[in-house]
């Protein structure tokens, strides 16, 4: 079964089958109307649910979008509606759920609730963030980097912040697609180790390091990400807001990078906080581009889902 659950537990070659076909159907689409049915439609028939325990904006249109494109329906539950809100195992909701749709995306918080769905369910289980990864969100960033740059081989992203769920997913991207990493943060915010050295030991470089401008320094790519995640708790917001300040991604430490780095937010983004508006609007930003992009990955990735 093709689980889409994280980008380290995917195959590279598959990854790179899964980015070389979202640039394609890209392509396909242009100058169409944004509800045209794509020419291919690989989920005719199909069922999809797009389950969310947290907000979305992004994850849900784009989701959705994308599966009508294909031919495909969907729909969206939220984890309160469902008995899975009220007390229902997990498992029993995979084996209900595969009874009715052939696709499940799931936004949840604590990561073992994705990975007993995808353990029970009998249909392909896709991952729309946890409180631990976000590998939908890098697979649109990397397509959207290579559009921009191409092959994001060998080259060297800065992740200057939060250590969080975004960033992981970026780490197991650095060791599948074999670019290099630093990320510049409060040594408390670290990224977790295990990550870290799961990509060292498949060969890229990462690299810790506390001052944000020798991080910048030589930089193709520059990324952050809200101070506080969802799963975060409110009360950690102003010691956060503290600790983060100085890794704010501003012209400033922009002007550290190299002339053509980009710059990259997952959004939503907290203005002037995480990243100046400069940077925001600026000519190296391409954040609405990631946004774009992350309708035009996820349908390669359900694609690939529903491979036999
Ligand atoms: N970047 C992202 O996942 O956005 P949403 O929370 O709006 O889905
Ligand atoms: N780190 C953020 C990402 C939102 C898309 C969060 O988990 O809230």
């Amino acid at each position: 079964m093709n689980h889409f659950l994280d980008i380290h537990k995917t195959d590279p070659a598959h990854l790179r089958g899964i980015i070389d076909n979202a640039a394609d159907m890209k392509k396909a689409r242009l100058g169409r109307p944004k509800g045209a049915l794509d020419d291919d439609q690989p989920l005719k028939d199909h069922m999809v649910a797009l389950i969310f325990e947290k907000p979305s904006t992004r994850t849900r249109v784009s989701f959705d979008v994308g599966v009508r494109q294909m031919g495909g329906q969907t729909m969206v539950l939220s984890g309160t509606d469902m008995q899975l809100g009220h007390g229902e195992t997990i498992a029993d909701t995979a084996r209900v759920l595969s009874r009715y749709v052939d696709l499940i995306m799931i936004r949840t918080f604590e990561e073992q609730t994705l990975l007993e769905l995808a353990e029970y369910a009998t249909v392909p289980v896709i991952n729309g963030l946890t409180d631990r990864t976000h590998p939908c969100q890098i697979m649109a960033d990397i397509l959207t980097f290579e559009e921009k740059h191409g092959p994001i081989k060998g080259k060297k992203v800065v992740w200057s912040g939060d250590g969080n769920n975004v960033c992981a997913s970026f780490i197991h991207a650095a060791g599948q697609f074999g670019f290099d990493l630093t990320f510049t943060g409060p040594q408390t915010l670290d990224p977790e180790e295990e990550f870290v050295n799961l990509a060292r030991s498949q060969g890229s470089t990462i690299t810790i390091e506390r001052d944000p401008v020798k991080a910048a320094e030589g930089a193709d790519l520059i990324v952050t990400d809200t101070w506080v995640s969802m799963h975060d708790p409110q009360s950690a917001r102003e010691r956060r807001h503290n600790q983060l300040y100085p890794y704010q991604v501003n012209e400033k430490l922009m002007s550290h990078a190299n002339s053509d780095a980009l710059f990259m937010h997952c959004l939503p983004a907290h203005r002037n906080e995480e990243a100046t508006n400069a940077v925001m609007d600026g000519p190296q930003s391409v954040v609405f581009d990631e946004a774009e992009n992350r309708l035009h990955a996820q349908k390669a990735v359900m694609r690939w889902c529903l491979e036999k």
